[in-house]
Parts: structure tokens; sequence; C-alpha cells
């Protein structure tokens, strides 16, 4: 197996090293062998050469089997140095788009003994699997400004939505609810305002879900659903929504499982044409970058699905199943969990718990 490994900025450079730490130890453990390229790309390395991810690296990255990537970002309160927005969208987002990684796949679970801020809810409510469109939609990068600068300044940003990219996706969590052994599949999206573009979603939802009689559906306004997230996030099984409330109603995900430091993912080309991705929800968070301070667990279990994805189902398991142990002891959380460890400290717990497996 070709993996490459992309850190990153911030909080990257801390959990990726820990969780080539951890993919090593299952290989040994598993007997698998693999191989690592290093990318350099992010802030760092933009403002040494000028270089967001050039179209070489891409075509390279295309040809491994995998990518675990970090984070790329600077403070969102802006960088004098770095444009607002070139590394998340020359980097991470190029990745999602010329690799053809139109699935984004984020569990939602919470595990038990990890904290969440709802009052009545435990791991027996919040487990959903949010499935993602990742390569169109408001996403696409597609508009302009008129006039930039004028009184009379125009800015359009279209949401780009094809049949081909929404039905490919709905199908997608169809699919992925009949072999999990899900029950239902919600739709998340605002058909009362956006009349053309969440309309074709509607209509493709309705016609796909026609060849899957043994799975209840279910359709929410987004609005309603941030809500019900909140208030009974029990009612859902599997969601399939559009890039932009994707990305949104995912962050409320980590935060009622126990924050982004809990919130793994997976950009999956399901083809196997190009490479996937596979990385933590959570950004470079600038704030406690460089103090041993991030939680690891959202990347290991990102390379869980990693190896899930390369059928290692072993390996996979044995990160899941000792992440799910780790957490459960509060002398193992972070502070982000309301505890002391270090990301080396969570790190060192998970490798143990794997070592007695
Ligand atoms: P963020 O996810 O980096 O941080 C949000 C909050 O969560 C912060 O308080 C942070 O400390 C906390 N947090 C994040 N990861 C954590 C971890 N592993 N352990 C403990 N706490 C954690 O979001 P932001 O602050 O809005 O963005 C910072 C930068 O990252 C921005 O430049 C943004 O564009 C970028 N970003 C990148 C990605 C990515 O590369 N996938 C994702 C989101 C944001
Ligand atoms: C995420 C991030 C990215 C997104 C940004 C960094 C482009 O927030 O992975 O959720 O919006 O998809
Ligand atoms: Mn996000």
């Amino acid at each position: 197996m070709k993996i490459a490994v992309m850190p990153g900025d911030g909080v990257g450079q801390e959990v990726v090293p820990a969780a080539l730490a951890v993919l090593k130890q299952v290989g040994t453990r598993f007997s698998f062998s693999y191989s690592i390229d290093q990318y350099p790309f992010g802030g760092e390395h933009y403002l040494r050469t000028g270089q967001t991810l050039p179209d070489s690296a891409l075509r390279e990255l295309a040809e491994h089997d995998a990518i675990l990537f970090g984070a790329v970002g600077v403070d969102p309160r802006g960088s004098a140095k770095i444009p607002q927005g070139i590394l998340e969208t020359e980097i991470l987002l190029k990745m999602r788009f010329e690799l053809d990684q139109y699935i984004n796949l984020r569990p939602t679970r919470l595990l038990p003994g990890v904290p969440t801020p709802l009052k009545n809810a435990g791991p027996d409510d919040i487990n959903m699997i949010i499935v993602r469109e990742n390569t169109e939609g408001l996403y696409s990068g597609n508009g302009g400004f008129l006039y930039k600068d004028t009184p009379h300044e125009v800015a359009n940003q279209i949401e780009v939505t094809t049949r081909r990219g929404v039905e490919r996706c709905i199908r997608y969590a169809f699919d992925y609810a009949k072999t999990s052994g899900r029950r239902k599949v919600t739709l998340v999206a605002k058909t009362n305002v956006l009349r053309f573009a969440h309309n074709l979603w509607l209509r493709a939802f309705e016609q796909v879900k026609a060849d899957y009689p043994d799975i209840q559906t279910d359709y929410h306004h987004v609005d309603a659903c941030t809500m019900y997230m909140v208030t009974k996030p029990k009612i859902y099984d599997v969601i399939v929504t559009t890039n932009m409330f994707g990305d949104i109603i995912t962050d409320l995900g980590a935060a009622i499982q126990g924050g982004m430091g809990m919130a793994g993912s997976a950009n999956l080309n399901p083809t196997r044409q190009a490479a996937s991705m596979f990385e933590p929800v959570h950004g470079s968070a600038p704030d406690i970058a460089g103090k041993n301070l991030a939680n690891p667990i959202a990347t290991f279990l990102s390379v869980a699905m990693m190896l899930d994805f390369l059928n290692q189902r072993k390996a996979a398991a044995a990160i899941n199943d000792a992440c799910r142990e780790v957490v459960a002891d509060p002398k193992n959380h972070t502070r982000d969990l309301g505890g002391t460890a270090t990301t080396s400290q969570a790190t060192e717990a998970v490798m143990a718990q794997i070592e007695r497996l």
C-alpha cells in the first residue's frame, strides 16, 4: 500500500505524527506493509515557496492508495501574509475535487465516557453517519465579481448542482445504509427556498430510494435538522446532504460527539481511480497548536477509516476498539474533553491498549 502523508499546519503537525506511530504499530501487529511519502504543503511551505499544491504533486498523490491529511489554514481572524482561504481551496479542496473524492463520510458517534454538551443524550442517542456531497454545490468555486470595489459591486457564488453528482452521492448513502445494517436515510436540504438546486436533490432522492425498499427515508430542512441534532439526535441514522450543509452540520455533529477532537472523516473516491483521503474534521486549531494539547483521537479514527477502505479490517477494528476503551477513562482525556492528558499521553494510552488487545 502506498500512503501519502500531508500533516499541513498547526495541530496537523502533532496529530499526524501520532497517527503514524499508531499505523506503524498496527502494521506490525497485523502484518501488513506500506510505504509512506511525505508531502510538505501548507502555510509554511507557501510562505517559503509561493506554492500551494503544484499539479505535479497532485498527479503523484493520485497514484497513492490513500492520503492521510492533517489540516491546513491559519488563524480564522486572518494572516497578513497568506490570502484568505488560499490554502484551504488550493490544497484541500483541490485534492477533493481533482481526485474526484465525491463522498465525504463523517461518522457522528458519541463514545461511552466522552462528555457531550447535550444534557439528556448518551451513546445510544448519538450514532449517525453524515454523507456529505464533496465535489460540487457552493464549493465548486464557480462565480465571480462584477464592478469590484465599487458601490455597485456584484458577487456571485453559484451552487453548482448536477444530476450525476447528486445521484451518485445519494446512491452511496443508500448503499452504505444497506451494507452497514442501518435502517434510515434522511435527506437534509432546503427545498422550500432553494427551489432549483434542492428540488433536483429531492427528485433524485425520490427516484433512488425506490431501489431500496427496505430502507426507511425522511426529509428535513437543514434549519430544522440543526435543531433536531440537538434536541433529538436519535432520529438520525444516515444523513445525506449538500457540500455546504454537510460542512456545517458536521461541526455541530462534532460538538455533540465530544468536540472537534473526536470527529474523523473520509474523502472517498469510491471508484478507486484516484486516491481517497482521510483526515480529522477539525482544522489547524491555531489557538492550541504546538503545545501538545490537541486531541489525536479524531485522526486515529480517520486512520481506522483509511484501513477499512484499504481492506485491513482487523487493524481498523483494533484502532477503533482501542480509542473506545481509552476515551472511556477520563484520565486519558485531553483538555478539550475536560481532562489533563497531553497529545502524547493520549497517544501512548491508545498504543498501550492496542498492545493489550
Ligand atoms: P478548528 O477546527 O481549527 O478549531 C475550532 C476549535 O476546535 C478551536 O477552539 C480548536 O482549539 C478546537 N480544536 C480543533 N481541533 C482540535 C483537537 N484536535 N483537539 C482539541 N481541540 C481542537 O477551526 P477554526 O479555528 O475555524 O479554523 C482554523 C483554521 O483551520 C482556519 O484556517 C480554517 O480554514 C482551517 N480549517 C482547515 C480544515 C482542514 O484542513 N480540514 C478544517 C477546518 C478548518
Ligand atoms: C472541513 C473544512 C473545509 C470545508 C475547509 C477547510 C475548506 O471546514 O473539512 O470541514 O469547508 O470543507
Ligand atoms: Mn468544516
